[in-house]
């Protein structure tokens, strides 16, 4: 009988040193679960970031195609591509910033065209519009009669 009472009482302590360490470790391996998504989040945080800017300069450029009227380069600019080229979003050079946009005004003109409805680095084709390509021009003459 006292032994049977003795293997009973083993078999509690083990079950309840169980419930403790699991107690103790779940909270752990959570944290640590958590701090390592945050960790390696950087890139989808700074994407989230430019998200609203972009999908708001993509609705307008679109709603913008469908009147069929065509655009001159500082609507283009204010609808589209301010939404990078004034915030610096995604690495973009801002319009105010001279330095940034002499190297590329060296390459000449017909390239930046190039860049712009073709896309570059982090840049969409045409600015991720679906303008035409005379409206991302004037926008691209634009850019350059503010940098020059
Ligand atoms: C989503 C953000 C974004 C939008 C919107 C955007 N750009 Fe850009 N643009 C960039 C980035 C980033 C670069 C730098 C690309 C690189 O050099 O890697 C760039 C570079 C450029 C360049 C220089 C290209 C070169 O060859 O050096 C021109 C010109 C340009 N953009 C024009 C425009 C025009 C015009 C529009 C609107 C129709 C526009 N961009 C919209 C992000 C954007």
């Amino acid at each position: 009988m006292a032994e049977q009472h003795s293997s009973k009482s083993i078999m509690w302590v083990t079950i309840i040193i169980a419930i403790v360490l699991i107690a103790i470790i779940y909270p752990l391996t959570n944290k640590s679960f958590s701090s390592a998504a945050n960790a390696g989040g950087g890139d989808d945080a700074a994407e989230v970031r430019i998200q609203p800017v972009a999908g708001f300069a993509l609705a307008k450029a679109d709603a913008g195609a469908a009147t069929g009227a065509p655009k001159d380069g500082p609507t283009v600019y204010n609808t589209v591509c301010g939404a990078c080229h004034n915030t610096g979003a995604a690495g973009a050079p801002k319009l105010d910033d001279k330095g940034a946009w002499a190297p590329r005004v060296g390459t000449g003109k017909e390239a930046l065209y190039k860049s712009a409805l073709g896309g570059k680095g982090a840049m969409p084709a045409k600015g991720g519009s679906s303008l035409s390509d005379d409206e991302i021009k004037g926008a691209v003459d634009y850019i350059l009669s503010k940098v020059k």
